[in-house]
């Protein structure tokens, strides 16, 4: 099957370049994230047909969304996880708290890391949760140091999927499972409107480009693992972008000041306040899909 993949704009470039963009954009948006949805930096989850209420109802949704992912890929209780692209370690506090797993995370920006590291000692959490700066294709832990490898929202980010899936086989111990929440979008041919829009929120959200689902199965396989399933969740998570919920409250009033954290922090940051719109109309026209991966490592590999 032909590979489903858009390239990036400059402003998302591969190499070096990219992890440094990346880290660039979650240290200069941590607040903005934080204020707006939490300790999530993720989609909420909803059944089908469901609308998003308030505020509260949003961080449900986003709680929500880990446990799904837990469910699918049958995260173990009391597992060790790699959570690889932390964010400020929303998801992480889910695995290591009520599920009892021993977490480490790995995040390009040391703004999130500290600020995960902070949230682990507050909620008691800081014996079982632990955050660092590195690069997950980069990320010194040994072979089959983890029971599960979990990244939710993150793989979008890194330019070699090859790499990472193959990084993930060799953290893994036999049979143990690796579990991906991810951006992506419609497999087969976009249309050349459809490659526009994508593009666009690729180069706001420093992406380097998406994958279908289907290529996301396909680069497991290749990559040894077995049990590899997906599922689309697309009309799951797509409220999440919904006008005046996803929205930033504050561009109401807000010219000046989106003018001024640009000033302040550099125009990269302004990708937080596109993002909305474009990913509407991407999950709208269904160029955009989203969706859960999971696949095991051979307890012979
Ligand atoms: C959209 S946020 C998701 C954060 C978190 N998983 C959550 O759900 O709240 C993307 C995260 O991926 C991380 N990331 C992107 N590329 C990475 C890489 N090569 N190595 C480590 N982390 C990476 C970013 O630093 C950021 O923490």
């Amino acid at each position: 099957m032909k590979a489903n993949t858009s390239s990036a704009y400059p402003s998302a470039p591969a190499g070096p370049g990219l992890n440094a963009a990346v880290e660039r954009y979650y240290d200069t948006t941590l607040d903005l994230y934080e204020d707006l949805w939490g300790e999530h930096v993720h989609h909420g989850f909803w059944d089908v047909g469901e609308q998003p209420g308030n505020d509260a109802e949003r961080h449900a949704a986003t709680d929500r969304l880990v446990r799904e992912l837990v469910d699918f890929a049958g995260i173990p209780h009391g597992a060790r996880v790699l959570d690889v692209g932390c964010g400020i370690g929303g998801p992480a506090m889910y695995l290591a708290g009520p599920l009892g797993c021993t977490v480490e995370g790995v995040t390009l920006s040391a703004a999130q890391a500290a600020r995960a590291t902070e949230k682990a000692a507050a909620a008691g959490l800081a014996d079982r949760a632990s955050f660092h700066q590195r690069d997950a294709l980069d990320n010194g832990y040994p072979d089959a140091s983890f029971d599960a490898v979990w990244a939710v929202e993150s793989l979008m980010h890194i330019a070699d999927r090859p790499a990472f899936f193959a990084e993930a086989m060799r953290l893994l111990r036999p049979g143990g499972v690796l579990a991906i929440a991810t951006w992506s979008v419609r497999d087969g041919e976009l249309t050349a409107e459809e490659h526009r829009l994508v593009d666009q929120i690729l180069r706001h959200q420093v992406m380097p480009s998406f994958s279908s689902l289907e290529e996301h199965e396909r680069l497991a396989h290749a990559a040894g693992f077995t049990g590899v399933a997906f599922a689309d969740w697309s009309a799951n998570v797509a409220n999440s972008w919904e006008p005046g919920f996803a929205q930033v409250r504050e561009l109401d009033n807000g010219r000046s000041m989106m003018r001024d954290l640009a000033r302040d922090r550099g125009v990269d940051v302004l990708g937080f306040f596109y993002a909305g719109p474009l990913m509407l109309k991407g999950f709208e026209t269904g160029a955009v899909t989203y969706g859960a991966v999971r696949a095991t490592k051979p307890v012979d590999g």
